[in-house]
């Protein structure tokens, strides 16, 4: 450098403004290689936006729009590059970095950003975007980025509930910000058929809209629906309005056409597809129906003009068939079906199922497309180039990678965003299921269970959105955010990087961005934790309180008022003696976070003593262990699966060691009937007395006739009597009797609290 060049290249360095970065940088997927530098890059009126070719050209008006609705900046679009202050895309094939990736620059004369991936890139830099002091600053960086998954997904059914074309449009954008790249439609269902298919007009005519819905919880034993008739649908043009909108953004929407079950919109207008001909109802109520495609001709004609034009609308490679949940009874019962089974050489109705299915992969395949179905397909057989979707678990999953065959993980402890993410009493009403965002952010894809080749054909993850309790898009927002932000970074950051404390901090930054998006998200993480144990002197039961982020005060009260900056401060395990409700709650610089959490105690002799189980609960269902039992509180309803000990099959045999020897006359043991989750009350309950631990004998045992069918807190009085040990035996329900979910099979028994008076 000539001292000419020099003088001014210092001088450049002085004139030029270079804010200081107020925050942690945070980007959401965490980056492969990200390298943070000191000073920053200016946005401002004068700031230009160049590509170097059409397609990226496309991408820098995207970003200009989004600068100008999210911070009324507007940046000036130029074919041509400038030397400072300008944002620059650059479209390129790179043999210097790895395949798919792309890299940003960011220093105080401009943003640079090449690749073969750059729109990744924008993102990127959406993300580092901060308005400090009334500018727009990004930190001087170094970022090489790429995926560690090609499949990375979102689902939304729109059947059971319909969101309308922009929102669809917003929730593509939420994938775009999180550089995810498939949007699985879920298009047709019971409850509705959203998509039009000019050859077939009553499938929206009529398969789009139903009478009513249910009003109460799934699980509730009256089954309400009102008459409000609900629906709506898109047209092809939405559809291919949508699909670009899509494409504009990389997503490629996956529409799904379910079959052969979850058919019930479109039999009701065609019934003449199903096994009995109808009629039908377009479904009011959720679940599983017994009216499904019958594999005759004219329904697989009908089949392939729908997936003909569905093969039209959407130019990507998959189709996704369903497949999921159909039962067979109808097939069962059906001379057709019967006679079909036979002429093919069919073992069952499963093969049946695998016959359909292969059918209509042969049709797809010689129409260019591929098909996915969900892991129900490898049931008789899979077809032969199937994609399988895991949501029973990763076990389908599993399989079908044994047998070469592509995957997609979705299992529903992980995956469901359906379900709930923190303390239900806190949450609006869900279908069930907890799935935290520390759930969603601990899974791993890819099972150990594969061998090193087999591994290779998990693409990837998606998370499912079903919305039969979600009903506005503000509260599909709400579910979906921030558990899209761990999903994310499962998919994306290499899985040695990822680190849960790290996503953590990174994420509450990144809620300022979500808060400038109005994005209606979860605070969930602000949830404290909150554990139970035994005090040394087994004087009530002790309680240790955690709180998600360090620098944090927590403080609680024990006289159900909600906790201020002068309740109780916390400094450590304590003990409550008496029955109460603790309130606790989390603060950061005097500020509230998050929501309190409530707990209920009822301190009874049992509560906070020694405990043994002669035979352990199924280890899903084991929260808390065998003490859960005596740490004086009540199972939550409705039923998470949280709190309460589940037994397959088994009996529970419960062993109490009071702190000492009492006069005792009422045992009252909790237990759940759910019985469409195939959980059933006990068929009966006895309780023991022991002084020495060795020699029981029998006070009372009241039998399932005696307990009311819904009642879950059973009440076992008996005479007076002194004792130190309580043995309670709630004896097994046994099989599941036929007819009812389940049939055959173990019952479940579900038990939380043991209190003893
Ligand atoms: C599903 O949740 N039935 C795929
Ligand atoms: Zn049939």
């Amino acid at each position: 450098m000539n001292s000419f060049k020099k003088f001014f290249f210092v001088l450049l360095l002085v004139v030029l403004p270079s804010f200081v970065y107020p925050q942690n940088p945070c980007i959401i997927p965490d980056p492969v290689k990200f390298e943070l530098k000191a000073g920053s890059f200016e946005i401002n009126e004068n700031t230009v936006i160049s590509a170097n070719c059409e397609e990226a050209f496309n991408d820098a008006v995207i970003f200009k729009k989004y600068i100008k609705d999210l911070y009324g900046l507007n940046l000036r679009l130029e074919n041509s590059r400038r030397r400072s202050n300008c944002i620059y895309i650059e479209y390129v094939v790179r043999a210097d970095i790895p395949e798919g990736s792309y890299e940003l620059n960011v220093n105080q004369f401009g943003v640079e950003i090449s690749g073969m991936t750059y729109y990744h890139g924008l993102q990127s830099l959406k993300q580092m975007i901060l308005k400090a002091k009334g500018t727009l600053i990004v930190p001087n960086l170094y970022i090489l980025d790429y995926p560690r998954y090609s499949y990375r997904g979102m689902h939304l059914d729109v059947c059971r509930h319909f969101f309308p074309k922009d929102f669809v449009k917003r929730y593509i954008d939420f994938l775009a910000m999180y550089k995810m790249n498939y949007f699985h439609w879920h298009l047709t269902d019971d409850q509705a058929w959203r998509i039009e298919i000019k050859k077939y007009p009553k499938l929206t005519e009529i398969g789009a809209w139903r009478k009513g819905v249910l009003t109460g919880r799934y699980k509730d034993v009256s089954r309400a629906t009102d008459t409000v008739n609900y629906g709506g649908y898109f047209t092809q043009d939405d559809v291919r309005e949508i699909v670009k909108y899509a494409e504009e953004r990389h997503i490629t929407v996956i529409p799904e056409i379910e079959m052969p079950g979850h058919s019930l919109a479109a039999l009701t207008g065609y019934p003449e597809y199903s096994c009995t001909g109808g009629p039908f109802e377009v479904a009011r109520e959720w679940g599983v129906f017994d009216d499904i495609f019958c594999p005759k001709e004219e329904t697989f004609k009908f089949l392939e003009d729908v997936l003909s034009e569905v093969a039209e609308l959407f130019p990507g490679r998959y189709i996704h068939i369903g497949g999921d949940e159909a039962p067979k009874d109808r097939w069962k019962n059906c001379k057709h079906c019967q006679e079909l089974i036979k002429k093919e050489g069919l073992k069952d109705e499963h093969e049946l199922q695998s016959y359909f299915i292969k059918r209509i992969e042969k049709f797809l395949n010689s129409k260019g497309k591929a098909i996915i179905g969900w892991d129900e397909i490898l049931d008789g057989g899979l077809a032969p180039n199937a994609t399988v979707m895991s949501w029973r678990g990763t076990e389908g999953g599993i399989e079908a990678a044994k047998q070469n065959h592509n995957v997609i993980m979705t299992p529903g402890e992980y995956c469901y965003f359906d379900h709930y993410q923190s303390d239900p009493r806190n949450e609006p009403i869900a279908i069930g299921g907890y799935t935290t965002l520390e759930k969603v952010y601990s899974f791993e894809p890819t099972p150990k269970e594969l061998t090193e080749e087999q591994q290779k054909y998990i693409l990837g993850a998606q998370a499912n959105v079903w919305t039969e309790y979600i009903i506005e898009p503000m509260n599909v927002e709400y579910m979906v955010f921030p558990r899209i932000c761990a999903l994310s970074e499962v998919l994306w950051t290499p899985a040695g990087k990822k680190n849960n404390t790290d996503f953590k901090d990174r994420l509450k930054s990144h809620f300022k961005l979500l808060d400038l998006l109005k994005i209606n998200y979860s605070k969930a993480v602000y949830d404290l934790s909150v554990k139970y144990s035994q005090p040394i002197d087994k004087k009530g039961i002790g309680i240790e309180v955690n709180a998600p982020f360090s620098n944090s005060e927590i403080y609680y009260t024990t006289d159900g008022s909600e906790p201020d900056l002068k309740s109780i401060k916390y400094s450590g395990i304590f003990s409550v003696l008496n029955s109460c409700t603790i309130k606790t709650a989390y603060f950061e610089n005097g500020n509230k976070q998050g929501n309190t959490f409530v707990q209920e105690f009822n301190i009874n002799l049992a509560t906070g003593q020694n405990i043994t189980l002669v035979t352990q609960p199924r280890k899903r269902y084991s929260v808390g262990g065998a003490f859960s039992l005596v740490d004086g509180i009540t199972g939550r309803l409705p039923w998470s699966g949280r709190d309460w000990l589940g037994f397959l099959g088994d009996d529970l045999n419960a062993t109490i060691e009071l702190k000492q020897a009492e006069e005792i006359s009422k045992v009252v043991v909790d237990v759940l009937n759910s019985e469409q989750n195939w959980i059933y009350l006990p068929k009966e309950i006895e309780v023991f007395v022991s002084t020495d631990g060795i020699k029981f004998e029998s006070v009372k045992k009241v039998e399932w006739n005696y307990i009311n069918k819904y009642e879950r807190s059973v009440e076992l009085t008996f005479d007076k009597v002194k004792t130190k040990y309580v043995k309670v035996i709630a004896r097994n329900f046994g099989k599941i009797p036929a007819g009812n979910p389940g049939e055959g099979t173990d019952a479940w028994l579900f038990v939380d609290e043991i209190s003893i008076e």
